[in-house]
């Protein structure tokens, strides 16, 4: 750019030393002689007007050439600087793709390891579900628990771990009325009522439970005067249906109700469509001997009914049967 303007320089220069000569030979020659001829012009004059000229020329010609040789320059150096940029940039995307596919492979390793986290826990979960299929309410809570037990389908029970320790599997409960119990053998052998309520779990359930494992029976019972009490025998067993179900109380009386189921010993059961006179006059299903010392199946009643649920002479408004096993 400067060997422009110096070139430019130079040029005016020589413009205005051929100009000054040619003025000083104008000058010598006598004014008169040439009429009508233009004004001419002062060395001051002339350099005023090319320093005017010049510094035109500088604003219309050279100034916008050298702003846009500038802002050219200017404009290639961005291009460059972006370019590099555009470089870097590709760069980074690169490394970040790289990182994206590391990602990608981090997230399936771990999308891997989840898969195997859960399909442990589905796993532990089954194995949970299996486990819950006992035979009996052994470190179950106060909850209805499905148990497996040999010779029949799975079924629910309700586990107690309130009354008298833990791992009591509830067989019957009587507490407000709502279940009827005065039913025939076949509901008898099947089971009736609400598991969270009132109920009887069945004689064949009963027979299976108590031949697949030896268990104990307990007894609780509450009366009227909210005293509570208990029975307990530390071998129950319920014999097969060919035998009707007989009641086999083979073990030891333990509590404060008073044994008074002893004397039920190996009787069968009966229910009133079996013509038992006991049955028909109790109005429920119940291990019968010379009618009753207790029938915990008896009519829910307030009243001192002999056909009420009874501990031998004792009316019950709680009633819950739980038997468990005492070996494993
Ligand atoms: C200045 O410019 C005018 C018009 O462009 C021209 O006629 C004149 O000769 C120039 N003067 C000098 C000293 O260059
Ligand atoms: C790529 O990952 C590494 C480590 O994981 C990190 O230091 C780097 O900044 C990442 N690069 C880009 C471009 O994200
Ligand atoms: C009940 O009867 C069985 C066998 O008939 C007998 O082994 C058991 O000792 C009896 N139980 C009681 C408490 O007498
Ligand atoms: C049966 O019970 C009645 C009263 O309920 C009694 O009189 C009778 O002696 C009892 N029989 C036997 C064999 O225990």
């Amino acid at each position: 750019m400067s060997s422009k303007l110096q070139f430019i320089l130079i040029v005016c220069v020589v413009i205005w030393i051929l100009e000054s000569e040619n003025h000083q030979k104008k000058q010598e020659e006598p004014e008169s002689e040439v009429p009508n001829m233009p004004k001419i012009k002062s060395r001051e004059d002339f350099i005023k007007e090319m320093e005017e000229n010049w510094s035109a020329y500088f604003v219309h010609k050279i100034k916008p050439t050298l702003e846009q040789t500038m802002n050219i320059q200017g404009l290639h150096q961005q291009i460059i600087e972006q370019e590099e940029m555009i470089i870097t940039y590709q760069k980074l995307l690169g490394a970040m793709e790289a990182n994206l596919s590391v990602c990608e492979i981090n997230n399936k390793a771990k999308e891997m390891i989840i898969d195997q986290m859960l399909s442990r826990v589905l796993l532990s979960d089954a194995n949970k579900v299996k486990k819950s299929f006992k035979s009996n309410c052994i470190g179950k809570l106060t909850e209805i628990y499905e148990i497996e037990v040999p010779g029949i389908d799975s079924f629910l029970v309700p586990c107690d771990s309130t009354l008298a320790g833990s791992g009591w599997t509830v067989i019957q409960r009587r507490q407000d009325g709502s279940v009827n119990f005065n039913r025939n053998s076949a509901e008898y052998r099947q089971g009736f009522g609400n598991l969270d309520g009132e109920f009887f779990i069945g004689l064949e359930k009963l027979h299976l439970m108590t031949k697949s494992q030896k268990h104990e029976l307990y007894i609780h019972l509450e009366d009227f005067e909210n005293q509570h009490r208990f029975a307990r025998y530390s071998e129950f067993l319920i014999a097969d249906e060919a035998t009707s179900y007989m009641l086999r109380i083979l073990g030891e009386y333990s509590g404060n109700a008073g044994d008074w189921l002893t004397k039920h010993n190996n009787t069968i059961f009966s229910t009133a469509d079996m013509d038992n006179e006991c049955a028909m006059l109790h109005k429920s299903g119940w291990w019968y001997h010379n009618c009753s010392h207790c029938n915990l199946n008896g009519l829910y009643t307030t009243n001192k009914d002999q056909s009420g649920i009874k501990w031998n002479s004792i009316s019950l408004k709680f009633v819950q049967m739980m038997i468990r096993p005492t070996e494993n």
